[in-house]
């Protein structure tokens, strides 16, 4: 594509007045839309979609019919909550991926087509990235930045990594889970004992009730920074099966009635599991690289448990722990608007024939 002339041209002019970027998230389920000027967050809209929970889970198909529908009218409000007009936006920052592609084909049509019309350049941003970027929002809260280089554990329902940021363009994977994802073993345990989707939430409110020595599941015995949960969604499996066995019934609901607080000791036993499992790897990466700048991102990162655990390790290890807002723990576009903030600075635009793709790494 010839992009560069005249994306030099048209950053020349754009760098005369106060640089506005609007950002678009359309990964999953959640849509959304922000507006950063000059540096600062001015607005991050979300709206989630309700059409999934009665299907333990989300529907693609569903997914991007209801993108269709929100997209727009979310834009508009990210921007009138912001102050600015589409007149004043400067480039569109949009999630390229991974995540579910007629989901992302929204986002980036809406991306390109506005743009386009507007004469503004547009700027791909990696989903994944954006989680971490979330920790550089200026929103006027006084967020801690972490400084470079720094070590973000990045939970998810589809991701478990140990990511080795050394700028906010290049990061480096040094672990991640060979099956399962935390939140996905969260999610799935979750369906098992009958709580709706998505089930992480559910988990962490009805662990506060129990006792997390109750239930000894099994711990992955993997090397390196790699993490696996399958053999923990196994074990919570089977467990939850002998105990159907020995108290001869056949459902949850029944098993519940003849021990008390099963849920909530089940619960609290699995999380701690996985917050056990989460960040003994990263103490091993933040050892092995002498890193003591150690953050959190993604949709698990909202779990009570695993951001009372950065706490507790910051203290004992002397890190500095760097935990997002709740706000910005599951998908939303502030973190690609920062991403794209970054990128515009850098100047690094996307070509409008640039394609989504449902996997990439970071
Ligand atoms: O990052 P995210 O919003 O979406 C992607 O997967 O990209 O993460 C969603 C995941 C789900 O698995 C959800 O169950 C989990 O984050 N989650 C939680 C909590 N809140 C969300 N898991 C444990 N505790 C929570 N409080």
């Amino acid at each position: 594509m010839q992009k560069n002339v005249y994306l030099c041209s048209r950053f020349c002019e754009i760098m005369k007045k106060s640089t506005v970027i609007l950002a678009i998230e359309s990964s999953c389920d959640d849509t959304s839309s922000a507006v950063i000027v000059d540096g600062i967050l001015r607005s991050n809209v979300i709206a989630s979609q309700k059409v999934h929970e009665e299907f333990g889970g989300v529907v693609p198909e569903l997914a991007s019919r209801a993108h269709q529908q929100n997209i727009l009218p979310v834009v508009d409000t990210a921007l009138k909550r912001a102050g600015v007009t589409k007149e004043d936006i400067s480039a569109i920052a949009f999630t390229r991926g991974p995540g579910l592609l007629g989901s992302l084909l929204v986002g980036t049509s809406f991306a390109k087509g506005l743009a386009l019309s507007l004469n503004v350049p547009i700027i791909d941003v990696n989903h994944l990235q954006g989680h971490v970027l979330a920790h550089f929002v200026e929103d006027g809260t006084g967020l801690l930045h972490p400084s470079f280089p720094f070590l973000c554990l990045l939970v998810s329902g589809g991701n478990s990594q140990i990511v080795l940021v050394k700028a906010y363009n290049e990061m480096e994977i040094i672990g991640q889970t060979i099956d399962d994802a935390a939140g996905e073993a969260f999610d799935k345990c979750a369906k098992v004992l009958g709580l709706p989707y998505p089930g992480g939430p559910w988990i962490d409110k009805l662990a506060k009730l129990g006792d997390a020595t109750k239930y000894p599941f099994a711990k992955p015995n993997i090397a390196g920074y790699d993490y696996s949960f399958s053999g923990l969604k196994t074990s919570f499996l089977y467990t939850l099966r002998d105990l159907l066995k020995a108290h001869g019934v056949e459902t949850i609901d029944e098993l519940a009635q003849k021990i008390p607080n099963l849920r909530e000791d089940m619960c609290a036993s699995l999380q701690a599991t996985v917050v056990d499992i989460l960040m003994k790897k990263l103490k091993k990466a933040a050892k092995d690289l002498g890193i003591s700048q150690v953050a959190v991102a993604g949709g698990v990162s909202a779990n009570s448990a695993l951001r009372q655990a950065f706490i507790d390790y910051g203290k004992k290890y002397h890190w500095e722990v760097f935990i997002p807002p709740f706000s910005f723990t599951t998908d939303n576009a502030a973190m690609i608007c920062q991403a794209g903030y970054f990128k515009y600075l850098g100047k690094e635009f996307c070509a409008i024939d640039e394609v989504p793709f449902a996997k990439t790494q970071i």
